[in-house]
């Protein structure tokens, strides 16, 4: 761009309207790269304040992003968007982006790595819960809730807070859930009661 310039410059001078040009082209080439992907980062700085650099919140009631899969948060900005998913801030705030961007962003989060973050858990209580996770949610919530395969999203890591929000929409219906999902919840509560539940959560909460 640069040295282009320079010979524009010699043959023609530097006119008003070849300054608008360039301004124009460097416009335009902002545009391309952030279809990219190469601006993926600046798009996702509108996301940091409160996911994190790395998609690794701040806040016990804001989820962690990073490692989701592409397709699994694209849906859930979109029903955040459409209202379809319960929200406190999300709802306004996915309407200011265009499908185009959610896919450039659910890219970009889908490729930070997982990673977990530090908070007061209940060991004890989370090598109890391990057995129970196995057994009711392990066949959808694979390899201890590392890889969100199918649209779950990452339990490892994840603020325990928020996991407990979570479940607790899901149960008051909030949140559309999986009929077998509702079951091993049920049958983690009858087997182990509340504390149960909030055993398996400290369990994937505390998975690295
Ligand atoms: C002001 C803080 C804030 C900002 C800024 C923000 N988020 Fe969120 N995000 C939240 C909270 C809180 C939730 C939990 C849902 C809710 O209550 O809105 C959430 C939930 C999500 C979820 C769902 C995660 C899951 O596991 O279901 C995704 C995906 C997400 N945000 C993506 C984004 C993206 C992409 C941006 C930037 C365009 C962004 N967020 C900006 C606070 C924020
Ligand atoms: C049949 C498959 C299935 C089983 C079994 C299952 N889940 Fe899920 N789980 C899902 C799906 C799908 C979602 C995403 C639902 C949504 O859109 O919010 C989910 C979401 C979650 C979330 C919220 C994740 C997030 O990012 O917001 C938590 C927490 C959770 N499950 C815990 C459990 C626990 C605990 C068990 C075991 C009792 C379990 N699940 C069993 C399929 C399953």
């Amino acid at each position: 761009m640069r040295s282009r310039d320079k010979q524009r410059g010699a043959k023609e001078g530097v006119s008003l309207g070849v300054v608008l040009l360039l301004v124009l082209a460097n416009l335009l080439f902002t545009e391309a790269s952030i279809a990219a992907g190469s601006g993926a980062a600046l798009l996702a700085s509108g996301c940091t304040g409160c996911h994190g650099y790395d998609g690794l919140s701040a806040g016990p009631a804001t989820p962690n992003i990073a490692h989701m899969n592409a397709g699994t948060f694209v849906q859930r900005m979109k029903d955040f968007k459409s209202g379809n998913r319960v929200a406190t801030i999300m709802g306004r705030l996915a309407k200011g982006y265009s499908d185009d961007e959610l896919a450039v962003l659910g890219e970009y989060f889908s490729k930070r790595q997982l990673g977990h973050v530090v908070q007061p858990l209940d060991v004890a209580l989370a090598n109890k819960g391990r057995a129970l996770a196995q057994k009711y949610c392990a066949s959808c919530h694979i390899n201890d809730g590392k890889v969100d395969d199918g649209g779950p999203g990452i339990l490892a890591g994840q603020w325990l807070t928020y996991l407990c929000y979570t479940i607790e929409d899901y149960q008051s219906g909030l949140v559309h859930v999986p009929k077998k999902m509702r079951e091993g919840l049920d049958a983690i509560k009858n087997e182990a009661g509340k504390e149960g539940i909030t055993s398996v959560l400290h369990f994937y909460a505390s998975q690295e």
